[in-house]
């Protein structure tokens, strides 16, 4: 049986990992393994890369994705390019597709599961905004990151008495933000799940700055909105500190992967072999509660993760300050 591997979408840290494990595990079981480059794009271009035991070597450490990977529209928007995507699969003799992605990868499967292509979805993002899964790979390195870089602003902040208003990333989820605020001890976070009381924030800024606090953070979800619109906000509010913003960006998807997302990756890889060994096709291998879950992927694609009610509940009731 031949299996093809592409990494599809924004690249998470974790994904070399993930090639590294699956590639073996599946070798030592006996199947054949191809990868292509760039995602959909690449399946799409023939851009062919062999896998092999040896050449996954050293990866476990290393950001980022050697198969490459795209943001690839046509694939979504016109169907004779999903046509060619499949008939490309079926001239190399590929049995199954293994798509380490975020969401939209998801829904490309999908759409190649509708043309009889068999597809296991291996969730991988940033962001952990994927139903059927606990975490996406990359988030715990993303967290971190996040972390390190809020606590080194923090001593910046401190030394010029400033307010930072710091955006992440998340697309459309809260997930990064809160529990980036609840890791640095920051004064208040906007995610797009909560509504958060601006008058009650402004307030304790205010007041902080009053006690001679000489910092304070707040930690903005990019879907929500961006840091300069509540910085605005803030500045028509007279909280006494200077404020500046900063927008992470991109430094959030790359680093070493943390040792959480290369346990994540393992299991995945597992997941994959399990899926395998007991002929189970077209769903998302997740982790949920310790264990590994399929989800199929017509359910994956058609319902959305929801932030946990602790998260949740925790912006509401829980004050974070340091
Ligand atoms: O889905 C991962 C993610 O990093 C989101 O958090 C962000 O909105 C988006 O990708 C950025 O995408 P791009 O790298 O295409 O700008």
């Amino acid at each position: 049986m031949k299996v093809a591997i592409i990494t599809s979408g924004g690249d998470s840290p974790g994904m070399n990992p993930l090639i590294r494990y699956l590639t073996r595990a599946l070798i030592e079981n006996g199947y054949e393994v191809l990868g292509y480059k760039n995602g959909y794009k690449g399946i799409y271009n023939r851009e062919r890369h062999t896998l092999t035991y040896d050449n996954v070597a050293g990866l476990l450490k290393i950001g980022g994705t050697i198969l490459g990977t795209s943001r690839f529209p046509e694939f979504k928007e016109d169907p004779s390019v999903r046509e060619h995507v499949k008939n490309v699969l079926s001239e190399d003799g590929v049995d199954l597709l293994v798509v380490i992605g975020g969401d939209g990868s998801l829904r490309g499967a999908y759409d190649l599961q509708k043309l009889g292509v068999k597809c296991i979805v291996l969730p991988a993002s940033i962001d952990n905004d994927m139903y059927g899964t606990d975490e996406t790979l990359g988030m715990h390195t993303a967290l971190t990151t996040i972390q390190d870089a809020v606590d080194k602003i923090k001593d910046t902040a401190s030394s010029h008495d400033r307010t930072f208003i710091i955006e992440v990333m998340g697309h459309r989820s809260g997930f990064l933000a809160v529990n980036a605020a609840i890791a640095t001890g920051a004064e208040g976070v906007f995610i797009p799940e909560v509504e958060t009381d601006v008058e009650e924030l402004a307030k304790r800024l205010r007041k902080r700055y009053e006690e001679g606090r000489r910092n304070s953070i707040i930690i903005v979800a990019e879907g929500k909105a961006s840091a300069k619109e509540v910085a605005d906000l803030l500045k028509s509010k007279n909280i006494g500190y200077d404020i500046r913003i900063s927008v992470l960006g991109h430094i959030q998807r790359g680093g070493i992967p943390v040792f959480h997302d290369r346990l994540l990756a393992f299991r995945l890889a597992m997941g994959t072999l399990k899926a395998l060994s007991q002929n189970v096709f077209n769903v998302l291998v997740g982790v949920k509660k310790g264990d590994i879950v399929f989800t199929p992927l017509e359910k994956a694609v058609k319902n959305r993760k929801t932030l946990s009610q602790f998260l949740i509940n925790s912006v509401y009731t829980f004050k974070w300050e340091d």
